[in-house]
C-alpha cells in the first residue's frame, strides 16, 4: 500500500491539465456492450477505476487496448460472450453495475453482483431495478447477485425519482437498456449531471435515439441495433473543481481542459469564499485571496456536487469565520472530518451538517484516507498545513485522480509517494 508524504506551506503556482471524466468514461465503457463492434474512446483518464472496468469487460470476453500516452482506448466487443459481473470486481468498484443496463439492452440477460454498501453510505440500487422492471424485465436478487432477464424490453414511462432525488446511475442504466427496447421510453425525474448527457451522446453516436438527456425528462426511441464509433470523453469537472479549490488555498493555478459551465456551482462558491476566478472557454485561472467562511448545501446537478464537499471543507478549515456544510446525498460522507480535526481543524457535526470554524493554520499529521474525495481533501489540507503530513491508504485517490502527485509537484508542491 502507498502513502503520500507532503511538506506543507509551499505556495503553488503554474498550470495543470484536467483529464477525462471518470464518471463518464465508466458508463461509456459499459455502453460498448450494447453492440458487437469496435470502439475508439479518446480523452480517457488513466485512473484505477478505468482499469477495473477494463477487467469487467475482459471477463465478458471483450478485448481492450489502452494507448496510455495518447489517453485512447480501443474496445472490441465482437467476441463478447458472457453476462456476468462477478463479486470480486463489483466489490472493488460499484460502477461495474453499469453492465446491467447494457447487457439487458443487448441480450436481455445479465447477472451482476450486488455492490453492497460503501464507506460513504448504504447506496441502494432500488431505482436501477425499478428501471429495468418497468421495461418488462424479471429481476431478482439471488445469492448476492442481481439476476435480470426478459424475452423483450418494451418502452414505457418511468419515474426514477428516489427519496434523495434523481439517481445518476439508475438514469444511465435505464437509458442504456431502453436504447435497444421496443418503442419509446420516457424517463421522468432523470438526473441532470453532464455525465448523463455525455453517455446519451455516446449512445447516439452508436446509432441510438436519445433526446433531452441533461433535462429531467429523457426520451429514448428504441432502435434495433447499435454500432461501433469514435468518441471523446468530457473533462472531469470534479478533478477540475479539486484543482480550483487547491488554487484558492495555495496560490495561483491555470486549469486547462475544463468546461466551466459544468463547474458553475463550484466556481460560484470558490468566488464567494473570496478567491479570484477568471474563465475562458476551456480554462479557469484561480488566485488565492483571503478566504472567508462560506455555507454550502450539497445538491444534485446543477447544485454543488457531493463529490466536491470534502475538498471545499478542507478550504473552509482555514477560512476566516464559520461555514456550515450540509451533505444530504450520502449519509456518511463526513469521514474526512475526524482526520481534518487531527490536523487542527475545528469542526462539529450536527446531523447532516458540519459546522467549520476557521483556524489560522493547520498542522501536518498522519491521516487516513477513507474514500476518493475525502482523500483529495486530506491532500489539500496537507498542502497548506505546517510541517509534514502523511496520507495513508491513497489507493482511494488513485481510483479517480490521474498522476495527482506529479501534477501537484509541477505546481511546486513538496509531495511524494512512498511504499508503506
Ligand atoms: C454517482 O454515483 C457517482 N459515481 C458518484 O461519484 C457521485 O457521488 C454520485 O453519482 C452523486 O453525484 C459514478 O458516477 C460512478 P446516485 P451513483 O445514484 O450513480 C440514492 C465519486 O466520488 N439512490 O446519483 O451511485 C443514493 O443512495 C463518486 O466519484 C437510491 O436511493 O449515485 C444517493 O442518496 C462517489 N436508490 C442518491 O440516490 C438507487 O437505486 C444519488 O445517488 C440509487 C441511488
Amino acid at each position: 500500500m502507498d502513502k503520500f508524504v507532503i511538506e506543507g506551506g509551499v505556495p503553488l503556482c503554474g498550470e495543470v491539465e484536467v483529464n477525462g471524466a471518470k464518471n463518464a468514461v465508466l458508463p461509456i465503457m459499459a455502453a460498448t456492450l450494447l453492440a458487437h463492434d469496435v470502439f475508439t474512446i479518446k480523452n480517457i483518464p488513466l485512473v484505477r477505476d478505468v482499469y477495473t472496468m477494463k477487467k469487467v469487460l475482459e471477463v465478458l470476453g471483450c478485448r481492450i487496448e489502452i494507448d496510455e500516452s495518447g489517453h485512447v482506448m480501443i474496445i472490441d466487443t465482437r467476441e463478447r460472450k458472457g453476462w456476468e459481473a462477478p463479486y470480486e470486481l463489483v466489490k472493488q468498484m460499484r460502477a461495474s453495475y453499469y453492465v446491467l443496463g447494457s447487457l439487458m439492452g443487448k441480450d436481455k440477460r445479465a447477472r451482476v453482483s450486488l455492490p453492497g454498501g460503501c464507506a460513504i453510505g448504504a447506496r441502494p440500487v432500488d431505482l436501477h431495478i425499478k428501471g429495468l422492471r418497468s421495461l418488462g424485465a424479471r429481476v431478482s436478487v439471488v445469492h448476492g447477485y442481481i439476476e435480470a432477464e426478459a424475452e423483450k424490453l418494451k418502452g414505457t414511462k418511468i419515474i426514477l425519482l428516489g427519496r434523495k432525488g434523481p439517481s445518476v446511475g439508475a438514469t444511465i442504466n435505464t437509458m442504456m437498456a431502453a436504447s435497444l427496447a421496443e418503442g419509446e421510453t420516457v424517463i421522468e425525474g432523470a438526473a441532470l449531471e453532464p455525465e448523463v448527457a455525455c453517455v446519451a451522446e455516446f449512445i447516439n453516436k452508436m446509432g441510438g435515439k436519445v433526446e433531452n438527456a441533461g433535462t429531467p425528462v429523457i426520451k429514448i426511441k428504441g432502435v434495433k441495433e447499435l454500432h461501433g464509433c469514435e468518441f471523446e470523453v468530457i473533462p472531469d469537472r470534479i478533478e477540475g473543481g479539486t484543482y480550483l479549490v487547491c488554487g484558492a488555498m495555495t496560490g495561483e493555478i491555470l486549469i486547462k481542459n475544463v468546461i466551466p459551465e459544468h463547474m458553475r456551482a463550484v466556481i460560484e462558491k470558490v468566488k464567494e469564499a473570496g478567491a479570484e476566478v477568471e474563465e475562458g472557454e476551456d480554462w479557469l485561472r484561480v488566485k488565492k485571496r483571503e478566504l472567508r467562511g462560506t455555507d454550502v448545501d450539497v445538491a444534485p446537478y446543477p447544485g454543488f456536487p457531493t463529490d466536491m464537499q470534502a475538498q471545499f471543507m478542507a478550504a473552509m478549515t482555514i477560512a476566516e469565520g464559520r461555514s456550515v456544510i450540509t451533505e444530504t446525498i450520502f449519509e456518511n460522507r463526513f469521514l474526512h472530518v475526524p482526520e481534518l480535526m487531527r490536523m487542527g481543524a475545528d469542526i462539529k457535526i450536527e446531523g447532516p451538517s458540519a459546522v467549520v470554524s476557521g483556524v489560522p493554520s493547520l498542522s501536518g499529521a498522519p491521516v487516513m484516507a477513507s474514500d476518493l474525495r475525502a482523500s483529495a481533501a486530506l491532500v489539500l489540507a496537507g498542502l497548506v498545513a505546517e510541517g509534514r503530513t502523511e496520507v495513508h491508504r491513497v489507493y482511494h485517490i488513485d481510483r479517480g485522480y490521474e498522476r495527482i502527485v506529479e501534477k501537484l509537484q509541477s505546481l511546486g508542491a513538496r509531495i511524494w509517494r512512498e511504499r508503506e
